[in-house]
């Protein structure tokens, strides 16, 4: 890939110190056990075993011991965010739209999607199986955008 040119890397630059700002100035969860906070670490944490992963299949450098472990991580975590969504938990700063507590069946079914494609991913990382990682990677990629889109702002 060719070198950014000098302006672009300004331009980026400038967007990750706005990114700073914009976390910096949010709003504080004053909530004593804090929801909606946890639930944006548990979010994050996740984001965090599952970009690797994504990342090492674009690049086609798949490795499949890396890939295995980063796979069990998001098993560990994945079922972390869900108990944080209690009632009474919709309060700023939550980037969760009203419909989780109104359609708590549409938001369960989500839920349960994104579970059982990570099943298939699980199960493809652990047999070292590279295609069946890939499609499994998109199905789960999918499940979250699908959540994201109805649920998240
Ligand atoms: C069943 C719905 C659902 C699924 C599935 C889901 N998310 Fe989310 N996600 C949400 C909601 C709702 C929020 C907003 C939480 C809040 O701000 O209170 C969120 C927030 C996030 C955030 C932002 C956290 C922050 O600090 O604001 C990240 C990152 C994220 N999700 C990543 C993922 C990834 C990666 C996946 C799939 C591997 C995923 N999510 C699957 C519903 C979902």
């Amino acid at each position: 890939m060719p070198r950014p040119t000098l302006s672009v890397r300004l331009a980026l630059l400038s967007l990750s110190a706005l990114t700073l700002a914009a976390c910096s100035s949010e709003i504080p969860d004053t909530h004593p056990e804090q929801p909606v906070t946890k639930r944006q670490q548990a979010f994050k944490a996740m984001l965090r075993s599952f970009e690797p992963m994504g990342t090492m299949l674009k690049d086609r450098r798949y490795d499949p011991d890396a890939f295995a472990r980063l796979a069990n991580e998001l098993a560990s975590l994945r079922e972390r965010p869900w108990s944080h969504f209690g009632p009474d938990t919709n309060y700023p700063p939550t980037k969760a739209l009203p419909a989780v507590w109104e359609r708590p069946a549409d938001f369960e079914q989500r839920r349960t999607s994104f579970i059982e494609a990570s099943d298939r991913l699980i199960a493809a990382a652990a047999a070292r199986n590279e295609a069946d990682a890939r499609s499994a990677y998109a199905e789960v990629q999918d499940s979250c955008k699908a959540c994201h889109r109805d649920f998240r702002r």
